[in-house]
Parts: structure tokens; sequence; C-alpha cells
């Protein structure tokens, strides 16, 4: 048997400010994932370019991080067995527009013309980026 996994989940400031927070953690539990932490805080500048470090140097970062600390946002840490592969699963593809309908990208959200994707949520990608993405967001866990 697996041992469980954490994963960082991040309900992004387009989730919290449409009031969709609720129904994004309602679909993470009850497809069987356990919430162990959670914190509501704006995130700075400087956190959000340590957090999407495997981009610097896009062209699309300073919008990011714009859109990412233009309001609260809903850091969760969640846990399962192989809930890293299968909260990305819940997410679906990064480009609201083409996620799969029935994943969280694709039911709720669109692409609003903004300048980066405001696609809800954020979920770590693999083992490394949750252990690195768990402490700089939650340094005490
Ligand atoms: P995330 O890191 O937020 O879970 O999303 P992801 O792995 O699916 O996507 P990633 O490639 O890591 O990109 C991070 C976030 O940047 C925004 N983005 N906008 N062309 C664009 O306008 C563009 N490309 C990326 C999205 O918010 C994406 O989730
Ligand atoms: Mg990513």
């Amino acid at each position: 048997m697996s041992e469980p996994q954490r994963t960082l989940v991040l309900i992004k400031p387009d989730g919290v400010r449409r009031g969709l927070s609720g129904q994004v953690l309602a679909r993470i539990e009850a497809k069987g994932y356990r919430m162990v932490a959670a914190r509501l805080r704006t995130a700075d500048a400087a956190l959000l370019t340590e957090h999407y470090a495997e981009h610097a140097g896009k062209p699309f970062v300073a919008p990011l991080i714009a859109f990412m600390s233009s309001g609260p946002v809903l850091a969760l840490v969640v846990e399962g067995h192989r809930v890293i592969e299968g909260i990305r699963s819940l997410c679906g593809a990064t480009d609201p527009t083409t996620a799969a309908p029935g994943s969280i990208r694709g039911d709720l959200a669109a692409d609003t013309g903004a300048p980066v994707l405001e696609n809800i949520i954020h979920a770590s990608d693999s083992p490394e980026s949750s252990a690195r993405e768990i402490a700089l967001w939650f340094s005490s866990l």
C-alpha cells in the first residue's frame, strides 16, 4: 500500500473573489481527500516570485504575479494517496477555455480577456514541487 502524500492547493484570487472556494473545497473533499491546513492570505510579490521560480523569465510571470497578488488566496495542504496526481486531474488543463467539462477549471472558469489565464486553482505538479511549496506557504508544517 502506498504512503499518503500531501500537496499544496491555492484557490486563486479569482476563485475567492467569485465566491467559489466552498465549491472547490467540496469537490476536493468529495473525491476523498482531507484538508490538513488552511490559510487565507494576500500573497506579496516576494512569495509569488519564489512560488513561480520555475517560470522565471517567461513573459507571463509579471502579469501572473500581479493577478496572484490582487486579492486573498486560500492556501490549503491536502492529504491522500496519490493526491498530487489526483488533484491535478480534478483541476483540468491550464487553459480554462479548453479544460475538460467536469474538471474544476472546465466547469468554473473561462477566459476573461485578462493578461494571464485566470483559472481558479493551483496544485503542485510533483512530489518535489509539493515539498517546496508547502514549506514556502506553511513554514510551520
Ligand atoms: P498552476 O501552476 O497554477 O497549478 O497551473 P499549471 O501548472 O496548470 O500552469 P503553469 O504552466 O504552471 O502556469 C502557471 C499559471 O500561470 C498562468 N498562465 N497564464 N499564456 C498565459 O496567459 C498563461 N500561461 C500560464 C495560469 O494562471 C497558470 O495556471
Ligand atoms: Mg504549474
